[in-house]
């Protein structure tokens, strides 16, 4: 790891900054047409190269938060007007939103946005994910048997809390999407499965315990 975990892409109009503590390299980024990502150059991303409306859309695909923007005439990025969460095939949790994750630093603004989360149980940078699911074998193909007591709005703040040796509770207008990208459940209040343990997951059923699931 570098000095910084953030590295700064300047441009004349916007900045990109992406943060390695949260990338998991699903490659969104360099996946993308046009220029502004090239993984053979040095610098990596050149903001100058495609205009400020694709830098801004380009980098809102980033699923887990490290990729971030400063527009410099001021208009910061808005969350997307439903709250999700989407339980990846044998992988994390997709949050997108209007979030609030307890504990998270100010440098790491993506995150009001967007966060892979662990679900397995398993990553050494908990609550995010560190792509550890695959070596530790994680299956569990996203499938959600509730659906949840439904929606009057679907926007709003998100509270999210890792509990301490427990699951992920959050709080605020909610959709989780299944693994096959099915809007499954929505609600306004519920508690996630992180240790990988649970019998109903996503939900969390108290499996932790007898896991002696350690969040540290
Ligand atoms: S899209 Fe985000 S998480 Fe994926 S490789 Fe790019 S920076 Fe990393
Ligand atoms: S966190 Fe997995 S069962 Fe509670």
């Amino acid at each position: 790891m570098s000095d910084t975990p953030i590295t700064k892409f300047e441009g004349q109009e916007i900045d990109v900054s992406w943060d390695e503590r949260l990338c998991i390299h699903i490659g969104e980024c360099g996946k993308a047409a046009g220029n502004l990502f090239v993984g053979s150059r040095e610098p990596w991303c050149m903001p100058d190269e495609v205009d400020k409306a694709q830098v801004r859309e380009i980098v809102e695909r980033c699923p887990s938060g490290a990729l971030s923007y400063h527009d410099k005439a001021g208009t910061p990025e808005a969350p997307l007007p439903r709250n999700e969460v989407m339980v990846v095939y044998n992988g994390p949790y997709y949050l997108s939103g209007d979030l609030e994750i307890e504990g998270v630093a100010d440098d790491m603004p993506g995150l009001r946005h967007r966060a892979a989360l662990c679900r397995c149980g398993a990553s050494k940078n908990k609550p995010f994910c560190d792509n550890s699911h695959a070596q530790a074998r994680f299956e569990d193909p996203g499938a959600v048997g509730e659906q949840g007591p439904g929606l009057t709005a679907e926007d709003g703040a998100l509270s999210v809390r890792a509990m301490p040796d427990g699951p992920l509770k959050l709080q605020g207008n909610l959709t989780i999407k299944s693994g096959s990208g099915r809007t499954a459940w929505q609600g306004t209040a519920t508690a996630l499965c992180r240790c990988g343990a649970s019998a109903n997951k996503p939900f969390c059923d108290g499996s932790h315990r007898a896991a002696g699931f350690k969040s540290d």
